[in-house]
């Protein structure tokens, strides 16, 4: 079965085509140069050219896949949450395509389609797990208990892990996103030189909090430190809490599997400490942990049994909880 994903909740265009539960192609049109200079993603800019990009984008995947589009067997777009111009670029084309071809559409979450992109090389994984999805807009940690039932456990309380990296970024004249830029300049810094306290610490449920870091990166500048050294403290903070809070999550469940998804999931420090945890882990293959369409079709395939009709009656929503 064929199965077309679209997600264009931010600022990237994504296009993937899943054959059977196997990413066979996955297109993302980048719009990081676009929003670079403004330091973040500016929402009209990027609807604009995701209505520019989309329908060649998907031209593109179908040739490289070796099919026609009349082979198309379901239609997945992400339905939210996210920035809605955005949203229901890549929506209302999925639904359009499949209205035209009369092939059932799926209407996906968001956070789903990231926790199924790091199940992509795992197919014999089994609920329950824990799920942590953290990217630019969330930082959230679920309880799978059966598929697609999810319990939230804990989420953060102000910024999410990926805008802590972005806004930080920009505080140390980096560009955007800020994750992979402060990871590059925290390799040449001494994070013993700066003082930073892991947020959070006395708690005894699961909430992240991240605006707090950022405020210490700007108060670390001030007193003149070297923004190297405040990278490499930053992001040793951001890390330490994060795995402070699944560690207390795993014990208090009793789950030992881990799924890391989003952006976030790419940190090569966070993944190095959270093997040194004794998990389970689980993270999506390269290409698939930031926003793409591939994890959107991967999604529709793993749910598509819980799904009863075609779902185009359904509105696109920027705030969309997932339970
Ligand atoms: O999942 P994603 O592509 O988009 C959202 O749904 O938000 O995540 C993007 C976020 C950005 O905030 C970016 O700075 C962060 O993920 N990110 C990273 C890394 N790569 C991307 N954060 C830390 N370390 C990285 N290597
Ligand atoms: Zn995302």
């Amino acid at each position: 079965m064929w199965i077309l994903g679209i997600d264009t909740s931010c600022d990237d265009t994504g296009v993937g085509l899943v054959r059977d539960g196997r990413v066979v192609v996955n297109l993302v049109a980048s719009q990081t140069l676009l929003h670079q200079r403004y330091g973040g993603v500016v929402p009209e800019l990027a609807s604009r050219e995701h209505t520019q990009v989309i329908d060649g984008l998907v031209q593109q995947a179908l040739t490289q896949a070796g099919i026609g589009v009349c082979d198309l067997e379901l239609i997945a777009a992400t339905r939210g949450p996210g920035l809605i111009g955005a949203l229901l670029v890549g929506y209302t084309y999925g639904k359009g395509l499949a209205f035209a071809l009369g092939k059932p559409f799926v209407a996906v979450h968001h956070l789903e389609g990231h926790i199924y992109a790091a199940l992509a090389q795992h197919p014999e994984v089994e609920p329950p797990f824990l799920a942590l999805v953290a990217s630019g807009g969330h930082t959230h940690l679920f309880e799978v208990r059966s598929w697609g039932e999810y319990k939230l456990i804990g989420a953060t309380l102000d910024d999410a892990a990926g805008e802590a990296f972005d806004k930080s970024a920009r505080l140390l004249g980096l560009g955007y996103p800020g994750g992979p830029e402060i990871e590059k300049l925290a390799r040449q810094g001494d994070a013993s030189k700066v003082p930073l306290a892991v947020p959070l610490q006395g708690q005894e449920g699961f909430a992240f909090s991240f605006s707090g870091l950022k405020t210490a990166v700007a108060r670390a500048l001030e007193k003149g430190y070297a923004p190297a050294d405040i990278a490499a403290k930053f992001q040793q903070v951001v890390v330490e809490h994060i795995v402070q809070v699944v560690t207390r999550a795993a014990q208090h469940t009793g789950l030992t599997t881990l799924l890391v998804t989003g952006g976030v999931a790419q940190n090569a420090t966070l993944r190095a400490r959270l093997q040194a945890a004794g998990l389970r882990l689980l993270f999506p293959p390269k290409g698939l942990a930031t926003d793409n369409g591939a994890m959107i079709a991967l999604a529709a395939w793993r749910t598509r049994w819980c799904i009863p009709q075609s779902q185009v009656s359904l509105p696109a929503a920027a705030y969309l909880p997932l339970c």
